[in-house]
């Protein structure tokens, strides 16, 4: 295994929503040197065939295993559901790597939840892993899973804090499969965003429900995995490198509502 403390964490999604991921980790663990990669020229993942998922994953980890990461984070529930076992042996022994999955369904067996909402894109949902995540570790949680595919896109056009995004949750969380829950996963990482209104519709109904976002329960889990095996980083601060596979002024200025500080992206044409 890469042991190397001064070597960089590298993360991926479909594209800047994996930067809420980036963010929580930054905030934990500030002396890390990180590699993203947006790979916008797929987007979204949520639509898309496990298999296609896979190849991408396949050319992002291997393009992530060149820059020398010590760790890999998927950091997208949509390809952390079909591709994590696959991009674990593509690692080997050179990186270890994270889905956004795992950690999240230990939170949610510690804290003893018995009723599990569950909202995410198609292809998170479709692929079951929560549920089948859940239910290996305990088979008496319910889970109820619900694909919200109006979410991402709406987020991505910064409608976080308004009419419209009251509307879409709302109906969203109207659903009859989701009524009758003691926690919701915002299984996807586009959904820090919008955790707050996601909170107050349920505050508004007088409803105790925990909103679980994945973005900080996965830096935290990822921290304590780097302090027992002894590779944080504690030297002088890095540099943190934003890759995309398609390249437009847009995405540049959407990083912003994802990311604090104003980043430049850098296009690398991996697909090409
Ligand atoms: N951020 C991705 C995830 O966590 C979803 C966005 C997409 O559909 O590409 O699943």
């Amino acid at each position: 295994m890469n042991t190397n403390a001064q070597s960089p964490i590298g993360l991926f999604d479909s594209g800047i929503g994996g930067l809420t991921v980036a963010n929580a980790i930054l905030q934990q663990l500030p002396n890390e040197s990180l590699v993203y990669f947006g790979d916008t020229a797929h987007l979204p993942y949520g639509d898309k065939s496990a298999d296609t998922i896979r190849y991408f994953t396949k050319t992002i980890g291997s393009f992530l295993l060149s820059k020398e990461c010590k760790i890999i984070v998927i950091a997208c529930n949509t390809a952390s559901s079909v591709a994590f076992e696959m991009l674990q042996q593509l690692a080997g022994d050179k990186a270890h790597v994270f889905n956004v999955i795992d950690a999240v369904v230990d939170e949610v067996i510690n804290r003893k939840y018995k009723n599990v909402g569950v909202i995410g894109t198609l292809g998170t949902v479709n692929s079951n892993a929560y549920k089948n995540k859940i239910n290996a570790k305990n088979p008496n949680v319910n889970v109820h899973q619900l694909a919200t595919p109006l979410l991402a896109p709406m987020i991505e056009s910064g409608f976080v804090d308004g009419q419209i995004s009251h509307l879409v949750i709302e109906e969203y969380l109207n659903a009859p499969s989701l009524q009758d829950i003691d926690t919701l996963v915002l299984a996807c990482t586009h959904y820090p965003l919008i955790k707050k209104e996601i909170e107050d519709f349920y505050a508004a109904k007088n409803k105790k429900v925990d909103v679980l976002a994945t973005n900080e329960i996965v830096a935290v889990h990822i921290k304590k995995f780097m302090i027992e095996n002894g590779i944080v980083n504690y030297e002088k601060k890095g540099r943190n490198t934003f890759y995309v596979s398609d390249y437009t002024e847009s995405f540049e200025k959407t990083t912003q509502l994802f990311y604090k500080e104003s980043i430049d992206l850098i296009q690398m044409p991996l697909f090409k």
